[in-house]
């Protein structure tokens, strides 16, 4: 949430800044500003998308200099405004001419500001933010770096911060605790972002920021400490980002284009991870903790959101294929359940980002609990990647669209692999699991294979369009499926949609159906076929519309539903990855026929980085 940018070096700062805001806009996009220091400090902010803050900067050709910060913003404290957007600066009485960005919370800002009103300190936001900025304009003796430290030594909560001050022009200052922070190192300039994509178009040599930790750069040269000034040395590391991945290219949606970047993604979650020769899963990643993995007694899965909804597959696996009692649970319920965490259980924690800030603190939890703490997690280097004991990177690329799409298979892909990985060595026998990889290997060929039906399933969303209440159903594997696609709809077309299993809805949600109101059934040939081929009776011979998502080859589902998507006939345990398609690729359509904003859905950020 938020995205933060700034740079020193000796290029014009500006450009670089508002391009790199442009790459960070899916991180929060309610308000946008940037600070450059020429001499002296300017500051231009504005409420709405970074083109606004673009419009704004080009009326002002006075704004040169190298040195300079910019944020793009999600609103926690205060209403979305050009005062309350990023940057913000100290006292204009008594200050020195301090601007800072930050991205995250700061729980003791009351307190903070009480005691900055006490010694002469006007506001004029609502923010935390800038109650940190005053914190330390009021230590501020000379020495930039030791103001922030000593500031950052009083707060509470959570911060990336990127600080500059008119007296110092050639000095940035930035911090993390809890919020993601990366410096790129350049020559004879820095770049420090929330994340790498406004990186690497500069440099791909970066180092991340631990927590409590403070860089003070300069032009040539950089050094970290904690916030208590002891010395300490970052390793910089080469970015596995290509600029490449980033662009939107021909698609006109990051979303779409990430939907069809599918089975090339999932190729490169399981290269060299399956040998289906051998009926064989390689992690690499896990391979310290191979006893206690397979000896678990109990496995807790933890996530929100998407991440949540593939951890609900997690479970049917682990359970189905490894045999290990397991649970799901939301992340943010678990932190402060007061959970029972026995000996031999397993956390493991699912998200894309690595930084949600809920799935963060359970994780901590459990580890406080004895537990031993698995990430599956797409970007490397995140918080969780670094916070947890052993993890499997999902290697699907970068992921922009605020809803989340690839990562969703890749992380259902990593489940079915943990699960195979531990069943193989419990329970499964070779021939069973040589069966399985390679109808997992055929995966991605066949996710092509319903990329087709896009035009198709577009006509489909046209149809419906005008509908405002949407049922998904399925049952077993399935059921989490539903629930993803209820997620989709609402979170980008804002079109209200429940999801759950098919058969609650007798218990109650059928009083909804009439002819308004489309059903969307996930109901693939397994297990409970038949059980599902009654709940659609149920609602056909209530008026309702239906819409399914089916197997090839199943044509008496197409005489019972209104329309039908066929995917590939693949094993129970494998269909996720092929049904979830279809409803992506509807919500995508449902969004874009309503005009809407398909990659900044509003109030939306693609990382919750807050409680
Ligand atoms: O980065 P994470 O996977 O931890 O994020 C979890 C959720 O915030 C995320 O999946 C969210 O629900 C998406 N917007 C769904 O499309």
């Amino acid at each position: 949430m938020c995205g933060i940018i700034a740079y020193i070096g000796k290029k014009p700062a500006q450009p670089l800044l508002l391009e790199g805001l442009k790459r960070l806009e899916y991180r929060g996009y309610d308000s946008a500003g940037i600070a450059i220091i020429n001499e002296k400090l300017q500051v231009i902010k504005s409420v709405g998308r970074v083109r606004v803050l673009e419009e704004k900067l080009a009326q002002h050709e006075d704004l040169h200099g190298t040195l300079g910060i910019a944020h793009t913003r999600w609103a926690t404290h205060g209403e979305p405004s050009d005062s309350n957007a990023h940057p913000h600066t100290d006292d204009a009485e008594k200050g020195h001419g301090i601007a800072l960005i930050h991205n995250g919370i700061i729980e003791n800002y009351v307190a903070l500001k009480t005691y900055l009103e006490e010694r002469g300190h006007t506001f004029i936001s609502e923010t935390d933010t800038e109650v940190m900025t005053h914190l330390i304009g009021e230590l501020y003796e000379g020495d930039l770096e030791a103001a922030v430290q000593a500031g950052l030594r009083e707060v509470t909560g959570a911060y990336a911060i990127a600080v500059i001050c008119e007296k110092e022009p050639d000095t940035l200052v930035v911090a993390r605790k809890g919020s993601p922070l990366m410096v790129g190192v350049g020559k004879d300039e820095y770049i420090v972002a929330s994340d790498p994509s406004a990186i690497v178009a500069h440099t791909t040599q970066a180092f991340t920021l631990d927590d409590y930790t403070v860089a003070k750069l300069t032009r040539d040269s950089f050094r970290t400490t904690t916030i208590n000034n002891v010395p300490i040395t970052p390793q910089v590391r080469e970015l596995e980002f290509s600029l490449e991945q980033i662009e939107l290219g021909t698609f006109e949606h990051y979303m779409l284009k990430e939907i069809f970047e599918q089975p090339e993604a999932m190729r490169m979650c399981l290269k060299g991870r399956i040998d289906p020769h051998d009926g064989q899963v390689v992690l690499g990643g896990i391979s310290d903790h191979v006893r206690e993995l397979v000896r678990a007694r109990k496995i807790i899965f933890i996530g929100q959101g998407t991440a949540l909804n593939a951890a609900m597959i997690g479970e049917y696996l682990m359970e189905d294929l490894a045999r290990i009692p397991t649970e799901v649970e939301f992340a943010s319920e678990f932190r402060y359940r007061n959970p029972i965490v026995e000996e031999g259980t397993i956390v493991i924690a699912i998200s894309q980002s690595g930084e949600t800030a809920d799935t963060l603190a359970a994780l901590q939890e459990a580890k406080n609990r004895g537990a031993l703490a698995l990430g599956v997690v797409n970007v490397v280097g995140s918080t969780i990647s670094r916070e947890t004991d052993t993890g499997v990177y999902l290697r699907m690329g970068p992921e922009i669209g605020v809803a989340s799409t690839k990562a969703f298979i890749g992380q259902v892909m990593v489940c079915t692999m943990l699960a195979t990985f531990i069943g193989r060595r419990r329970n499964l026998s070779r021939d069973y699991v040589a069966e399985l990889l390679d109808e997992l290997e055929k995966i991605p060929d066949q996710i092509e294979k319903v990329l087709a039906l896009s035009d198709e399933i577009k006509s489909v969303a046209a149809k419906y369009i005008d509908r405002e209440n949407w049922l998904f159903l399925g049952r077993g594997y399935n059921y989490p499926v539903a629930l993803e696609g209820a997620l989709k709809l609402k979170e980008i077309s804002y079109i209200h949609a429940e999801g759950m299993p098919a058969a609650e809805m007798k218990h109650g949600p059928i009083a909804l159906i009439d002819d308004g109101m489309p059903t969307v059934f996930v109901a693939t040939q397994n297990s409970q076929y038949e059980k599902i081929l009654n709940n659609i009776q149920q609602v056909k011979s209530r008026s309702g519309r239906v819409i399914a998502v089916a197997t090839e080859g199943d044509r008496h589902i197409a005489d019972v539903c209104d329309d039908v998507f066929y995917v590939p006939d693949v094993s129970e345990s494998l269909q996720p990855m092929l049904t979830v398609v279809p409803l992506q690729l509807l919500a995508y359509h449902a969004a874009v026929l309503r005009g809407k904003d398909v990659d900044k859905p509003r109030n939306l950020a693609k990382s919750v980085t807050v409680e």
